[in-house]
């Protein structure tokens, strides 16, 4: 097959749809494995970023954007019109949630709508977004095969689900090619063209029996996650009212060297993937009349975080003497994960909008965010000094961290980046709660520290 040879001796031109977290990665793996990628996005500010070597995804250095760049092998696009000279085109753009935790795959659907129109005979098109078992088949291709052409004779069609592990390849954890990649297709031919296609960029490549199977697969790794962090966060509820520390009593569980998988507790779930992903299989088994039971206990339990975290700042201000309200209280880390820059679902957010809405001084320190915006609930809006007609968020610049961490009331440990220097931090504010247990290593810290 032409396909197959022209990603053999990487000769094929290798698209992307999307380039954000998921898709400038896998579009620089490509590049790395030396095919010529085009990158389509229709964020003309994102297009013309990336043209000009401007990484905005921490695990893309602009030294290799740059390199590809100057070397021919990667450029980006706003246009669709040049995915016509494309061999491969993966989509991957976002699958958030809308109104009433609904799927929303008008991104996918806008994306698969360009595509037709260009759509030529021996192309493979693969879906790398996150969504529910079905979509692939049903949804992108009835749109794909609209004007005539059949899925495994005239395109390839596949389903490829992004694994990716922001911040990992920072903190020294698992390179992109470490990570089994799954794949399926829409026919045994379609299947050959994916599994081919990802070969060329990770050591090992996984395929299943259908779509279906592959779209499940991703969501249940999500779920998985969600519920088992779901679980730690409930261990922490339970040890707090035991005066137990929640991660001694999971480190020594943990010792148990089968059948556990230690998780920990955190002020929430966050990121754009496991507290969204999940409720799209609550939503597709919603259709068949089907529980989910695990993933919304799991939800509710993780969103009742936030407000445990500010309940426990509010105590130990209060055993000091001091009220919530009118006390400055220094947050650090907004970013939903350590040694990322993404704030999307942060579960810090909404500590900084609880804190606002009791009437705390708030302020943020975060090494990779310079900016939040805080979406704040009716009671925090009128706390703020907000009308009601007021859009309801407050934008807050990140604060220098000295020498607020030892003027500040409180500090609430949200994101434990590694860029903190713990012992400094410890030996020089008053009170500390710690979310993440990020203090462990200091051994003799002058401020009080509270853990979740
Ligand atoms: N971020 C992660 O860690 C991660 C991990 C695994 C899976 N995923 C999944 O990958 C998908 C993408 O997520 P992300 O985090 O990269 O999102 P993102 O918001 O970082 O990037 C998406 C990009 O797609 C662009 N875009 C939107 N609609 C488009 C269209 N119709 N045509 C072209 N470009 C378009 C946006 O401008 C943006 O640059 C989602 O389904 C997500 O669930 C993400």
């Amino acid at each position: 097959m032409d396909l197959l040879k022209k990603l053999r001796d990487r000769t094929a031109v290798v698209s992307v749809i999307g380039l954000g977290y998921a898709g400038l990665p896998l579009a620089m793996a490509f590049a790395d494995a030396g095919f010529s990628v085009l990158g389509v996005d229709v964020n003309p500010r994102r297009v013309d970023e990336l043209n000009r070597g401007e990484s905005p995804v921490e695990d893309v250095t602009e030294e290799r954007l740059r390199g590809h760049l100057e070397a021919g092998r990667f450029r980006a696009s706003g246009d669709y019109a040049a995915l016509a000279e494309a061999d491969t085109i993966t989509i991957s753009v976002p699958t958030p949630l809308g109104p009433g935790h609904l799927p929303d795959l008008s991104f996918i659907e806008r994306a698969v709508d360009g595509l037709v129109p260009v759509l030529r005979q021996g192309q493979l098109v693969v879906l790398e977004s996150t969504t529910y078992p079905g979509t692939t088949e049903e949804l992108i291709q009835p749109r794909l095969e609209a004007g005539g052409r059949r899925a495994g004779h005239d395109f390839f069609l596949g389903f490829g689900p992004e694994r990716i592990d922001p911040g990992g390849t920072t903190s020294g954890g698992l390179t992109f090619a470490d990570v089994p990649k799954l794949v399926a297709g829409a026919t045994p031919r379609c299947l050959e063209c994916v599994a081919a296609l990802y070969e060329t960029i990770v050591r090992r490549v996984v395929p299943v029996s259908s779509l279906k199977t592959a779209e499940m697969a991703k969501l249940v790794e999500n779920a998985f996650r969600m519920v088992n962090v779901g679980f730690a966060n409930e261990v922490a509820l339970w040890c707090h009212e035991l005066g137990l520390d929640a991660w001694e009593v999971i480190d020594a569980a943990a010792t148990k060297p089968f059948g556990f998988m230690a998780h920990y507790p955190g002020p929430g779930l966050g990121g754009h993937c496991i507290p969204v992903d999940p409720y799209y299989l609550v939503w597709k088994l919603k259709t068949l009349d089907v529980p989910a039971r695990f993933i919304e206990l799991a939800g509710e339990v993780n969103r009742t975080m936030p407000a445990f975290v500010v309940s426990k700042v509010q105590t130990a201000l209060e055993r000091r003497g001091r009220p919530l309200r009118g006390s400055r209280v220094l947050v650090l880390g907004v970013a939903y994960k350590r040694d990322v820059a993404d704030t999307r679902e942060s579960p810090s957010l909404d500590v900084l909008s609880l804190l606002i809405e009791h009437g705390a001084e708030v302020s943020y320190h975060d090494p990779h965010v310079p900016e939040v915006t805080v979406k704040l609930s009716e009671r925090a809006l009128v706390q703020a000094g907000g009308a009601a007609d007021k859009e309801p968020v407050q934008r807050l610049e990140r604060v220098e961290l000295y020498p607020l961490a030892e003027q500040a009331d409180c500090l609430v440990i949200c994101t434990d980046h590694t860029a903190y220097d713990w012992e400094t931090l410890a030996s020089r504010a008053r009170l500390i709660v710690d979310t993440r247990n990020a203090l462990r290593s200091v051994a003799a810290p002058r401020a009080e520290v509270v853990k979740l």
